[in-house]
C-alpha cells in the first residue's frame, strides 16, 4: 500500500519536474553548467573523464532541480541544498552510506523483542532533551563511502550511556566494530542488536584514538584496552513514540530510519517532516533529543554520520508525534538502547 503511495506520488512530481523543465530550460541548463562547476570546487570533486563529467552532471542537474523546485515552496518547514550527495542518484546514494539490516519482526527475542523495557515506568519527560547540552555526545563523525551506519549509531547511544553513567565522555571505535564484529558484515551492513551483542561478548569497545576509522573493513585488532563497556541492550516498544520519549529522555537511543528519500539526502535545516521516504528501514542513526520548535512543531534530534556538512551540522529534527504509529520516516519502528 505504502509503495503504491509512494509511486503515485512519485509520478505527481515527475509530471510537476517535467512540466517545469519545457518553461525556461536553457535558462536552467545554462545556470546549472555553471552551479555544477562551483559545487565541484566546493565538494573538491574530480572526473576522470569527460563522459563521466557529463553523466554525473545530468544527476546532478535532477538533483539540483529537485532541490531548488522544493524550495520555492514556502510552506515547508524545512529546506533543502545541494550537498556532496548531488552527483549521486538515489539508488547509488543508499548502496554507500547507509547499511543497516533490521531483524525480521518474527524473530527472535535475543535478537528483537527484547522483554524488559527498562524506561517504562519514566513520567518526567520534560519539554525538551538535548543530550548535547548535557555533555553526552561526541562531535559529528563521518562514515564516507562505507555502509556501516549501523556502527556509528550503536557507538554514538553506547557514548551516550557511558558519559551518563561514568561521567565521562570519551569517543569510542566504529573501527572496532567494523573489523571485529564478524556477525555483522562491515561495510555491507549490519544489525545495531549485533553491535551491542558484540561490546557485551567482547567485555567493551576501545577508543576512537586508539583504533581510529578506515572507511573500510581491516584486519581485527581486538586487543587494544577497553575504553567502556555495557551490560544488555533492550528495544524501546515497537511504533510507539511516547515509549520512545520516556527512552530518550534517560540516554541516547540508536534507530532505524529510511533514510534514502531524495529529501532526506539534501535536507539542509528546518524541521523534516518525513515526507519523501518510505518505512523500510535503510538507515541507522542516534536519537539525541527533543523538543518544540518556534514554530510550535514536535521534533526528535538526530545525531547522523554523514559529516557536518549535511543538514543542521550534521543533525536533523524531524518531525515528532506524527499521525502514522511507525514515526516519520519509520523511525519508531526499530529503536534500542545499550544498558551500563
Ligand atoms: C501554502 O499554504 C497555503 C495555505 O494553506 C495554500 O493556500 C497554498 O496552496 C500552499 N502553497 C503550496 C505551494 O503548496
Ligand atoms: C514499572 O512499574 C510496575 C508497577 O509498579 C512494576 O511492576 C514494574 O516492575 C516497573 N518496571 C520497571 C522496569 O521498573
Amino acid at each position: 500500500m505504502a509503495s503504491i503511495i509512494f509511486l503515485i506520488l512519485a509520478i505527481l512530481l515527475c509530471s510537476r519536474t517535467s512540466g517545469a523543465t519545457s518553461r525556461g530550460g536553457g535558462l536552467f541548463e545554462a545556470s546549472a553548467v555553471e552551479k555544477h562547476e562551483q559545487w565541484m570546487s566546493r565538494f573538491h570533486r574530480v572526473y576522470s573523464h569527460d563522459a563521466e563529467k557529463a553523466s554525473r552532471f545530468e544527476i546532478f542537474k535532477k538533483n539540483l532541480k529537485f532541490v531548488e523546485s522544493f524550495n520555492m515552496n514556502a510552506n515547508k518547514t524545512y529546506k533543502l541544498d545541494v550537498n556532496k550527495f548531488s552527483d549521486l542518484t538515489d539508488e547509488e546514494f543508499k548502496a554507500r552510506y547507509m547499511g543497516l539490516l533490521v531483524p525480521e519482526a518474527t524473530s527472535s527475542l535475543d535478537s528483537y523483542n527484547t522483554v524488559s523495557f527498562t524506561h517504562e515506568n519514566v513520567t518526567e519527560t520534560g519539554e525538551s532533551m538535548d543530550w548535547r547540552q548535557e555533555g553526552a555526545v561526541t562531535p559529528v563523525k563521518n562514515q564516507g563511502q562505507c555502509g556501516c551506519c549501523w556502527a556509528f549509531s550503536a557507538v554514538a547511544a553506547v557514548e551516550g550511556i557511558t558519559k551518563i553513567s561514568k561521567g565521562e565522555l570519551v569517543s569510542l571505535s566504529e573501527q572496532q566494530l567494523l573489523d571485529c564484529n564478524t556477525e555483522n558484515t562491515g561495510c555491507g551492513g549490519g544489525y545495531l542488536w549485533k553491535a551491542f551483542k558484540y561490546i557485551i561478548n567482547n567485555q567493551g569497545i576501545t577508543t576512537e584514538d586508539s583504533y581510529p576509522y578506515q572507511t573500510s573493513q581491516q584486519t581485527c585488532y581486538s586487543t587494544r584496552s577497553v575504553a567502556a563497556t555495557i551490560s544488555a541492550y533492550e528495544t524501546v516498544p515497537q511504533n510507539d513514540e511516547e515509549a520512545l520519549l520516556k527512552a530518550v529522555s534517560q540516554q541516547p537511543v540508536s534507530v532505524g530510519i529510511d533514510g534514502s528519500g531524495a529529501a532526506f539526502k539534501q535536507y539542509s535545516g528546518g524541521i523534516f517532516d518525513g515526507e519523501y521516504c518510505g518505512t523500510y528501514q535503510t538507515h541507522a542513526v542516534t536519537v539525541v533529543g527533543y523538543g518544540t520548535s518556534e514554530e510550535g512543531i514536535k521534533y526528535w534530534l538526530l545525531k547522523n554520520s554523514w559529516g557536518e556538512q549535511w543538514g543542521e551540522n550534521g543533525y536533523m529534527r524531524i518531525k515528532r508525534d506524527v499521525d502514522a504509529p511507525e514515526g516519520a520516516c519509520g523511525l519508531a519502528q526499530y529503536a534500542i538502547y545499550p544498558l551500563a
